[in-house]
């Protein structure tokens, strides 16, 4: 008999899903009425903002911000663009709701205390029929750990969360983004998508509202 190869594989997590109390995206719900439009390839459909944080006991410091750029590797859609985003606001940084998604991203992955946490908080709206809420397609993001949270939804069909063993490979999970739920991606070993978004009712606006931590 052939002997199996390991992989590092083996004993990691590839995915990981949770559900936060409602309490706690409830507090940071509001936050999402309020953001910017962005100037970029993405903006008449991901309103957005964008920070850099550091989590320990129990205290939020925004780092230096940085302009967020995916190599052309990544993100064929809008890769290279150096990308600069307001600030998530700090006082949603500081709400108890918003601590305990990061106890939770920190206690998921085992990152170090001094670890650089990215956020992204998102609008994801459907301005057309089949809008991608993520326009580079089947990708990594180049991090570790890459974390969807789900905060909001409305007038929205699609927008589910795809996961592939192999960028070629068809998914091998697929998970509607509901409210409170927390999916850790492990984005060294498997890659990422998500289904187009539809508008329920054309009259309407339909969104979804979510944030994306990355380290
Ligand atoms: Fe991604």
């Amino acid at each position: 008999m052939g002997e199996r190869i390991m992989t590092t594989v083996n004993n990691q997590n590839l995915l990981q899903l949770r559900f936060l109390p409602q309490q706690h995206i409830d507090a940071v719900k509001p936050y999402f009425s309020q953001l910017p439009d962005n100037p970029y390839a993405d903006g008449a459909f991901r309103k957005r903002r964008y920070s850099v944080v550091k989590f320990i006991n129990n205290e939020v410091t925004l780092q230096p911000t940085k302009a967020f750029v995916q190599d052309d590797s990544i993100n064929t859609f809008q890769g290279n663009v150096e990308r600069v985003y307001e600030n998530l606001e700090q006082e949603m940084l500081n709400t108890d709701g918003f601590k305990h998604m990061l106890a939770e991203f920190k206690t998921m992955t085992g990152i170090a205390d001094d670890t650089d946490i990215e956020v992204h908080q998102f609008r994801m709206l459907a301005i057309e029929s089949d809008t991608p809420p993520a326009p580079e397609g089947v990708h990594q993001d180049g991090f570790d750990h890459v974390c969807v949270c789900g905060v909001s939804h409305e007038n929205i069909a699609g927008g589910e969360l795809l996961v592939y063993e192999h960028k070629e490979a068809e998914p091998c999970f697929k998970m509607e983004i509901k409210d409170g739920l927390f999916a850790l991606v492990n984005d060294r070993e498997v890659w990422h998508n998500a289904t187009p978004m539809n508008k329920l009712d054309a009259e309407q606006v339909g969104y979804l509202d979510c944030f994306v931590f990355t380290a």
